[in-house]
């Protein structure tokens, strides 16, 4: 495996050289632009990065090389992210992290745009992306991209921890780590009884579980919340010491409210058309009385 990177490799830094050569010669006739030097990304959504380049009338494409690279924080390596050489895209030495996940948008490289699509992106894709560019001439620029995950669903449970005892559990999943903090109803600080730990999935991400423990009034109604400082987000939960059931912060009111709307729709609707139809029955026997009266 190593010894077929090896040629990629050295054919990498050739290009590379040469390319450096060429932009000490051209570099003030050929630049490249990046509209945008910062890009946010939400774990698992498509991000798309450019960089723009001079086309001078159509593109040739047989003269055209892009290179795309990611470096990420903390290691010395950069990995290749996507190749085209000559027109043709260069996959071989593609990080298997971004196989079938990177692509070039073609179609917009005659109007100078040399736009990078990232798929289903993962937290480890977070970095500097160099875009190095060969066009009659070479360049390059950094572009950063960050990758949150907000702590969408947080799982609630309500189990017994010993015999006097209970425990409220919530867990869900993000990245960055969040802190976990839980109040009652008298929005009380009650962090001092709560045990919060965290794991790292496979995908990068931190899948955060929070346990009250309480002998407390079981009457009590709990939330807990998923402070994502980095982000300035919170997501909460609530866990209902009676009814069983877990409802999103946000989403509840709405929900509530729908439900509401429902019920009374569904319960004034039927009565009304009920009214209105013995309205119509009376109105009728009267007519009908007026008719019996007349003759
Ligand atoms: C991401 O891109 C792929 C392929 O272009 C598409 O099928 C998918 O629906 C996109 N996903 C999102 C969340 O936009
Ligand atoms: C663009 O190409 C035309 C000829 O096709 C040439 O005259 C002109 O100088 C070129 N401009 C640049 C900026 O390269
Ligand atoms: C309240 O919560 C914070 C963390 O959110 C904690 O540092 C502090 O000690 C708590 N105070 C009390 C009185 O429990
Ligand atoms: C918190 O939970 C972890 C894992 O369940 C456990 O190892 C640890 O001892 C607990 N800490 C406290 C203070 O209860
Ligand atoms: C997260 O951790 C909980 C236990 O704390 C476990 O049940 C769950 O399967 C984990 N989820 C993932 C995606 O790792
Ligand atoms: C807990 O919340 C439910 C639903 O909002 C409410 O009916 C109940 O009275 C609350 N319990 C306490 C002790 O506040
Ligand atoms: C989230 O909660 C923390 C702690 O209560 C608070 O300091 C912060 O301002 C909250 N952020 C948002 C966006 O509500």
């Amino acid at each position: 495996m190593l010894l077929r990177d090896q040629p990629e490799k050295m054919f990498q830094i050739v290009t590379m050289l040469l390319l450096e050569m060429q932009l000490c010669v051209v570099s003030a006739l050929f630049t490249v632009e990046v509209p945008q030097q910062l890009y946010v990304a939400e774990y698992g959504n498509n991000v798309t990065m450019e960089c723009r380049f001079p086309v001078n009338g159509s593109l040739n494409p047989g003269l055209l090389s892009v290179v795309w690279e990611q470096k990420r924080q903390g290691h010395l390596e950069s990995r290749d992210v996507y190749a085209l050489h000559n027109g043709k895209a260069h996959l071989s030495s593609q990080h298997r992290d971004y196989m079938g996940r990177a692509a070039l948008l073609h179609s917009e490289l005659k109007s100078g745009r040399a736009i990078l699509q990232i798929t289903s992106v993962k937290i480890t894709d977070a970095g500097s992306y160099l875009c190095l560019i060969e066009y009659q001439g070479a360049d390059y620029k950094y572009i950063t991209l960050e990758v949150k995950a907000s702590y969408k669903t947080i799982n609630t449970e309500k189990r017994k921890w010993n015999e006097d005892k209970f425990a409220f559990v919530c867990q869900s999943e993000g990245f960055p780590l969040a802190e976990v903090f839980w109040q009652n109803e008298k929005n009380l600080n009650l962090s001092v009884s709560v045990n919060t730990t965290y794991t790292l999935t496979a995908d990068g991400l931190y899948n955060v579980s929070s346990i009250l423990t309480t002998n407390q009034n079981m009457n009590e109604n709990y939330s807990c919340v998923f402070w994502n400082k980095e982000r300035n987000e919170n997501t909460s939960a609530y866990i209902y010491s009676l009814a069983l059931m877990s409802t999103q912060y946000g989403r509840q009111k709405p929900l509530i409210l729908f439900i509401v709307a429902t019920c009374v729709i569904v319960l004034i609707l039927p009565s009304a058309l009920i009214i209105l139809q013995k309205r119509k029955s009376f109105k009728n026997r009267c007519a009908k009385k007026e008719e019996s009266y007349l003759k």
